[in-house]
């Protein structure tokens, strides 16, 4: 169909859905699948693919945590963002709700976004390495990683965010696959392919440092160093570069 007769028949849908709903005065209203389908077409490639891998991850059963989630968690914001931040696995909030970063460490990553970056949630794109929740929060096991990465590998590849800001160890270490902590892998750049990561601390980690006030602070310090270091980058300030020992990257290669 062209395009432009799909516009005049969701225009002539939506036209009667108002015209019934004005005179029936219905607070809410039945839409037949083909009329959500309709309504819900894009033109844009980026958002039907994420919305297509979305629907795959929606069924995936390919490690046990599918036995125990509420639902997928697959990631949320700007299909088009030029910052991308990428956590560990969904909490109890997120399972719940169906949404990344939506309990408190998600309120802390809120503030860093709006009040500290001056951007809106919906300017970046937020999403885990794994869609599950592990049962009790505890850590994802290195096998639930490996059978997950590919959907956060592919969801980098549509979105082909500007820059990356990895969220704590187990995102660091799934991205620029190495081991190392993140206190080690902080404070410095590093690449998932050309795309440069900056790596900092998970706000859970800073929630629980609420009870040593010095720790708390100075933890804080460094995540705002990490996110300020993005900010220059997106403000074209700073052109991040290959550390050849650090990253893997060798100069001969
Ligand atoms: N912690 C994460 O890593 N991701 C979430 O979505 C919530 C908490």
């Amino acid at each position: 169909m062209k395009h432009q007769d799909l516009w005049q028949e969701i225009l002539s849908d939506v036209r009667s859905i108002l015209t019934d709903l004005a005179k029936s005065n219905a607070k809410t209203v039945s839409l037949s699948p083909e009329t959500v389908a309709l309504l819900s077409h894009t033109t844009d490639p980026t958002v039907n693919a994420l919305k297509e891998l979305e629907q795959v991850v929606s069924g995936c059963t390919k490690c046990p945590l599918y036995a125990t989630r509420t639902q997928t968690v697959f990631g949320t914001g700007n299909p088009h963002a030029r910052l991308m931040f990428v956590g560990e696995a969904p909490g109890a909030d997120e399972d719940r709700q169906g949404e990344p970063f939506v309990g408190a460490a998600g309120q802390l990553l809120t503030q860093i976004i709006q009040k500290g970056m001056k951007l809106k949630r919906s300017d970046v794109y937020i999403c885990n390495v794994l869609k599950c929740r592990p049962p009790n929060n505890r850590d994802p096991r290195t096998d639930e990683i490996e059978q997950c990465r590919d959907y956060l590998f592919q969801q980098i590849e549509w979105i082909r965010p500007e820059v990356i800001c990895a969220l704590g160890a187990h995102a660091a270490r799934t991205l620029l696959r190495v081991q190392d902590s993140t206190s080690r892998l902080r404070g410095k750049w590093h690449f998932y392919g050309t795309i440069p990561v900056r790596v900092t601390y998970h706000p859970s980690y800073l929630l629980r440092c609420k009870d040593d006030k010095v720790k708390e602070r100075e933890e804080k310090r460094k995540v705002w160093e990490d996110i300020q270091a993005i900010m220059r980058f997106l403000n074209g300030e700073e052109i991040p570069s290959r550390d050849p020992i650090n990253d893997g990257t060798y100069l001969w290669q």
